[in-house]
């Protein structure tokens, strides 16, 4: 190697140096937004209604229910959360596959794993009436 070719050669690689650490930049920044967001509690609203809407509020509301249950419309998060022995109670229900009934439209096992996990999750089984 003579002389200009050392030097173009340092300088080459002093470029791709500058490139490396240019490109280290952005790959940090992705690396931070990728950090998996707080889990959000869940809420009944959100979680547990939409399945007692689709597949309970039929026969469970204040014309007709079924085994003398029934479900509002309109309940919110604060009033279901008095509602203990009703939800552990349905839980049970729709883990047995006894509710719906076999005649009524079933749900997905994802729709009701969701159901169940607000269930589980906000009357923990060590303060089960
Ligand atoms: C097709 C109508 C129908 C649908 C849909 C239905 N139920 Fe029922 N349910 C009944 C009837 C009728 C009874 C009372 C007789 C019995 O226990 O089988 C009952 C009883 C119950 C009971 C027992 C109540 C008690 O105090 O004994 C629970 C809990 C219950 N249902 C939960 C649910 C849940 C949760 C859903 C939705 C996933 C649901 N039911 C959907 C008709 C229905």
């Amino acid at each position: 190697m003579d002389r200009s070719m050392v030097a173009r050669f340092v300088a080459g690689a002093a470029l791709l140096g500058v490139c490396a650490s240019m490109l280290s930049i952005p790959s940090q920044a992705v690396a931070v937004r990728q950090d998996p967001p707080a889990e959000e509690p869940l809420k009944y609203e959100k979680d547990a209604w939409p399945f007692v809407k689709k597949y309970c509020i039929g026969c469970h509301n204040k014309d007709n229910a079924g085994g003398g249950l029934k479900f509002a419309d309109d309940l919110k998060e604060a009033d279901a959360l008095k509602m203990k022995k009703e939800f552990t109670q349905s839980m049970r229900k729709v883990q047995r596959k006894q509710m719906p009934p076999a005649k009524a439209a079933q749900p997905g096992d994802k729709e009701k794993a969701r159901f169940l996990d607000w269930v589980k999750k906000t009357f923990p089984k060590k303060d089960e009436a």
